[in-house]
């Protein structure tokens, strides 16, 4: 494991040379310049500070009834972390809710910890100046299914419900520009400035790679940012209010990706530009 600093410098080191060989080659594009990253540091990616982070957080006594979250159930059972992520979201019994990743570690938080839900919607994403909490978990979770294949299950009527609602989400035009998710997301082949952007509802590929590599470390912003966080700045985009932190209208799109990515062997938390 190597130091945060000597990650920093690498990092540098990897855009510097990147952008000498860019200007050498002007046929190089981002897209290939984001694969250089990825090579040149792929023996680690910084996210893993963040997913250890989160692995000290879900072993740590915490909350007013000082207990760790080593008893909660992502689905696969009391304290099964591993494969956890690529199954979710999932109807639980016991919430009568489908719930993604975010929203269950949010039950887990509240009944097993005794947090409130407002102490922990305060701060769902990191910032340079603060890490969150509830985000490095999800990090650390979500590495745990590095590796398994996704296989949302859509069985359950409530998941299928999710999935549907999540869908309609997906292709809902509303807002100052009248754009949907699907203004932008649903045509192979097209890009914003210099980003590519992925068709998420009828290239299957597009789909499974773009939710199986969240979270990411993104070396513009020198952070690891959350599925959620990466959701909420699309809504921004789309000139849309940000939705509520694991609000019901979040886990539905949220079903109607994971689904969509199904079949894709999970590989994040990822690296991205
Ligand atoms: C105005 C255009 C626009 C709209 C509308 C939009 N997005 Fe995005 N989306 C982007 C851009 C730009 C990126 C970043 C691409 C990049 O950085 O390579 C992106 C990235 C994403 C990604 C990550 C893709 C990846 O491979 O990392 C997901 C998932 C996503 N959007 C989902 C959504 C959803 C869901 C909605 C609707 C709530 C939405 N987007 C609405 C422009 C948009």
């Amino acid at each position: 494991m190597r130091t945060k600093q000597t990650y920093k410098a690498l990092l540098l080191l990897a855009l510097s040379a990147s952008f000498a060989a860019v200007a050498a080659e002007t046929a190089v594009t981002d897209s290939d310049r984001i694969e250089q990253y990825r090579e040149m540091i792929s023996d680690g990616n910084p996210a893993e500070f963040d997913e250890m982070r989160g692995e000290e957080l879900w072993k740590k006594a915490a909350g007013p009834n000082k207990v760790s979250l080593e008893q909660c159930d992502l689905g696969k059972g009391a304290g099964v972390v591993k494969g956890a992520y690529a199954e979710l979201p999932k109807f639980f019994k016991d919430t009568q809710q489908v719930q993604d990743l975010e929203s269950r570690l949010l039950t887990c938080m509240t009944t097993l910890q005794g947090f409130t839900e407002d102490e922990i919607a305060a701060k769902p994403f990191a910032s340079e100046k603060k890490a969150s909490d509830i985000s490095s978990l999800a990090t650390y979770v979500v590495g745990q299914s590095k590796g398994i294949k996704m296989a949302v299950s859509t069985k359950h009527p409530k998941v299928k419900e999710s999935y549907e609602i999540g869908k309609r989400i997906f292709n809902y035009r509303a807002g100052p520009y009248d754009f949907a998710c699907s203004t932008c997301h649903a045509t192979t082949g097209v890009r914003i400035r210099m980003q590519d952007l992925p068709n998420l509802s009828h290239n299957k590929k597009d789909a499974q790679t773009a939710y199986t590599t969240w979270p990411a470390y993104r070396v513009s912003q020198g952070l690891t940012r959350s599925f959620q966080w990466r959701l909420n700045d699309c809504f921004r985009q789309q000139r849309f209010p940000e939705p509520k932190f694991a609000s019901e209208a979040t886990v539905a799109l949220t079903t109607f990706l994971a689904v969509s990515a199904n079949g894709a062997e999970f590989a994040g938390p990822g690296l991205k530009r």
